[in-house]
């Protein structure tokens, strides 16, 4: 099917909201929001750094490295130094277990 079970969320996403995980190879930051679920490639468009370890704000995470902003839930560019969308990954909840399909 491609999904990919990241693990169960309550362990996961007990004391953050941010996480950056690797399934098949491809790094991948994943997000919540308001109960919500986000996935994107994890490195930023801008250069080396991983956006699951930056900070999140309402939708808008906020790279670590140069504080461009992307939003979560289209992985788009919002703010310089960032000009490239990131690509996003479908994510849902089954079971209590957190699933990734990568695009
Ligand atoms: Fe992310 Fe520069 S590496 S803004």
């Amino acid at each position: 099917t491609g999904w990919h079970t990241v693990g169960e969320v309550a362990s996961l996403f007990a004391s953050r909201d941010c996480m950056g995980t690797v399934l098949d190879g491809v790094k991948v930051g994943i997000f919540r929001v308001d109960g919500e679920f986000f996935a994107l490639d994890d490195i930023c468009t801008h250069g080396a750094a991983l956006l699951s370890d930056g900070f999140l704000e309402g939708h808008e995470v906020e790279c670590p490295l140069h504080a461009g902003l992307v939003d979560v839930r289209t992985g788009c560019a919002l703010t310089a130094p960032i000009v490239r969308d990131t690509r996003r990954h479908q994510v849902k909840v089954t079971d209590g277990q957190l699933l990734v399909r990568l695009s």
